[in-house]
């Protein structure tokens, strides 16, 4: 049976988890029919696409799956740490971590220009995932969490989806793509009855340079770890506050100035943290989620006495337009 690639017009969107039961019984035995007893490849960021493209494969064919997560240092608090969880503990997935950290820092150091910077972090991606799939032997499938959205959008010219990822021409497999069809809120649907953890089905968009983007300008270590421990705390307190979920994105940025101020009667001269928090459903505009003044308080206290470097914290209030998103 050759796998769908395209969506019927009359498929019934899956929002239950009795639709979700038979997308995944109906998806296991295409996958068995179309992989056999040979192995599949899988980039596994942890993000709601390949973890859900991975769960499904280790129910279809369980280690004929081989997973390889590469942490570029760039990722959020206790991301990896979760992957393994996850898929090796608990799923018993033949998973592979890499931890390329110290390569794409070193590649990053002094590069301002956000371009460049987004390209090296996309090349060098490329190249720790091709250098771990030579090492292997008998991969004939990649896998991949190419989903609807980004077949429609292709289509229409507005992003280039080189999902099979740029990859060398020596490495070519064929794709094995179990969520193509779906939509992002079917997505979910399904790996939330495969039994993902909440905080995965439901995580919100993050980008593929992850903190690099959040951390403008030439990267440091000192910095990134700043904006990674201030976006640990900001995840906290907006579930504690009952945010997570309901609120669309939602992060800090730790920006390359500094400004004076005042820590345990001495001065200091540290970096502000800027909160970002919104709400859209098209991204193309966006509004500012306003948070209670006593949510803002407790952020401020938290970030300027935890995180080191800090000691200011600033609200971004700018919807999208004239701002984008992300900082650069
Ligand atoms: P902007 O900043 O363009 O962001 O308003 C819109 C949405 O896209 C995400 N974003 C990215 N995602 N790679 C990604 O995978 C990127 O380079 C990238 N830049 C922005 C951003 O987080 C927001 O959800």
């Amino acid at each position: 049976m050759n796998p769908i690639l395209v969506r019927p017009a009359d498929m019934v969107r899956i929002t239950t988890p009795a639709l979700a039961e038979k997308y995944i019984e109906s998806q296991i035995s295409a996958l068995r029919e179309q992989i056999g007893d040979k192995k599949v490849l899988l980039a596994l960021s942890g993000g709601v696409d390949s973890s859900v493209v991975a769960a499904l494969l280790i129910k279809a064919v369980g280690r004929q799956l081989v997973c390889v997560h590469v942490n570029h240092g760039l990722l959020r608090k206790g991301e990896p740490e979760q992957v393994i969880k996850v898929f090796r503990d608990e799923m018993n997935a033949d998973l592979i971590y890499v931890d390329a950290t110290d390569r794409f820092l070193d590649k990053l150091a002094g590069v301002t220009d956000p371009e460049q910077k987004r390209k090296i972090i996309g090349g060098e991606f490329i190249e720790v995932f091709a250098e771990e799939a030579r090492k292997l032997d008998g991969i004939e499938f990649l896998a991949q969490g190419t989903i609807w959205p980004d077949i429609l959008e292709s289509e229409a010219g507005i992003k280039a989806h080189h999902n099979a990822g740029g990859l060398p021409e020596d490495l070519s497999f064929e794709l094995v793509e179990p969520v193509r069809i779906l939509f992002k809120d079917e997505v979910r649907v399904v790996g939330k009855e495969l039994g993902l953890p909440d905080n995965m089905v439901y995580r919100q968009p993050f980008p593929g340079p992850g903190l690099g983007v959040r951390c403008p300008g030439a990267i440091t270590r000192d910095r990134l770890e700043a904006v990674r421990e201030a976006d640990a705390i900001l995840r906290e307190e907006f579930a504690a506050a009952g945010l997570a979920g309901k609120v669309w994105q939602y992060f800090t940025v730790v920006p390359d100035f500094k400004s004076t101020g005042i820590k345990n009667g001495k001065r200091t001269f540290d970096w502000p943290c800027i909160i970002r928090a919104i709400n859209t459903t098209d991204v193309v505009e966006v509004t500012v989620e306003h948070l209670e003044p006593e949510l803002i308080d407790r952020l401020v206290q938290r970030i300027t006495s935890e995180v080191p470097g800090i000691n200011r914290v600033l609200y971004d209030y700018t919807p999208k337009p004239p701002a984008t998103v992300e900082y650069e």
